[in-house]
């Protein structure tokens, strides 16, 4: 080879470099977010599933950017969609979207699926739907991939400086425990040991969380389960939120911020985050004038009592003003709602998020 030949090839192969460098990876913009849960934070994963549980025909979706239904339970963007936007990252992609490849896997992942609990037996009624044991072995899958684009260091960066988002044990009650008037469940246990059985899985699960990788984790509890207007539509007579609904949503959260507070100490680090949305949802379930709301008890979409029997579907009957109704459908917060329950996530007090807000917590991380 002559040294005129050698030295193009020598050329030619820095150039690549610095191209490579140019594309490469963007570890240093927003940090990853990895979204885990249910329906009320699914990005369009049960899209890819054979299920009832969807929401991939109009109107959902009708007031997102596209206009159309994306999979997501809200009539625009949901919960993971606003964290995105706060950490100046583009959503999330759900896990099983053929998009999510390349330089995209580095943004973070939703592995979310609608319809699934705690418990591997909620959410039987709706088929094939990724369980959350399952959605861990697609986050262990993911760093498989991750590592092939930027190797095992530079993954292992990425995964423990992420944000990680899981919504948990909504359905555990109204899929579950209370979906018909006798369950195996509520045969087997007090509404008291469901929720602390709850508790210890949940814990489980979150330490199975930290052992691959997450560092940093919002952990809600569920919503005020029985103001929803399903449960009004069901089971109360005056407009009242359903009481035997409504306790086990009050049971269950407290336990779930001592598990918070428990775990973190085991661990001697400040991981896990309490974010209570049962009271952030209170607040507008109460006062829904204060909030902009005109009511908080009829969902936008739906049929029945308080529209709040069966589903959205495009034969339902839709409001003209997403914005005015805490609800979009029968169990999930309108895009409205969820802008004021990011608001609380980020700037909130310890009574809604334990031990700390999502501000505190990214200045907190970029310090270090
Ligand atoms: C759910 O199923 C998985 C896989 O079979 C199992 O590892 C896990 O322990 C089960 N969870 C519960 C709460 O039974
Ligand atoms: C939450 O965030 C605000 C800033 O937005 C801060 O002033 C406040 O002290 C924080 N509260 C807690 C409990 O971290």
């Amino acid at each position: 080879m002559s040294a005129s030949k050698s030295f193009t090839i020598f050329l030619v192969v820095c150039l690549a470099m610095i191209m490579i460098s140019i594309v490469a990876p963007p570890v240093e913009g927003a940090r990853a977010f990895f979204v885990f849960g249910d329906s009320l934070v699914d990005n369009g994963n049960n899209n890819y599933l054979v299920t009832y549980a969807r929401a991939d025909s109009p109107p959902y979706g009708i007031d997102y950017p596209s206009h159309r239904p994306t999979g997501r339970f809200s009539n625009g963007y949901n919960i993971p969609d606003l964290i995105s936007q706060y950490l100046g990252a583009e959503s999330t992609l759900p896990y099983l979207s053929p998009e999510l490849r390349g330089q995209r896997l580095l943004v973070g992942a939703n592995f979310a699926s609608a319809g699934i609990g705690i418990l591997n037996d909620t959410g039987i009624q709706f088929a094939n739907i990724i369980r959350i044991f399952k959605q861990l072995e697609f986050f262990q899958v993911y760093q498989t991939r991750v590592t092939a684009l930027i190797g095992a260091e530079e993954t292992q960066r990425l995964v423990n400086g992420a944000l990680v988002l899981i919504t948990l044990g909504g359905n555990d009650f109204v899929n579950n425990y209370f979906y018909t008037p006798v369950t195996a469940r509520r045969l087997q246990y007090s509404l008291q040991d469901f929720s602390r059985y709850l508790i210890s899985e949940y814990k489980k699960i979150l330490t199975r969380l930290y052992e691959l990788g997450a560092r940093r984790v919002l952990v809600t509890g569920t919503g005020p389960l029985g103001c929803v207007p399903a449960e009004l539509a069901q089971r109360s007579l005056n407009g009242e939120c359903a009481v035997e609904p409504q306790r086990a949503s009050e049971i269950f959260n407290p336990l779930l911020v001592q598990m918070v507070r428990d775990l973190n100490q085991e661990i001697g680090s400040d991981v896990f985050v309490a974010v209570n949305t049962m009271q952030m949802q209170n607040n507008f379930i109460n006062n829904p004038q204060t909030y902009g709301f005109i009511t908080s008890k009829i969902a936008c979409c739906g049929q029945g009592p308080y529209n709040g029997l069966g589903i959205c579907t495009p034969a339902s009957s839709l409001c003209p003003n997403r914005d005015l109704y805490a609800f979009w459908d029968a169990f999930h917060p309108s895009e409205k709602a969820n802008k004021i329950i990011v608001k609380t996530i980020l700037s909130g007090s310890q009574n809604y998020m334990f031990p700390m807000n999502l501000s505190t917590i990214m200045a907190m991380d970029s310090r270090t």
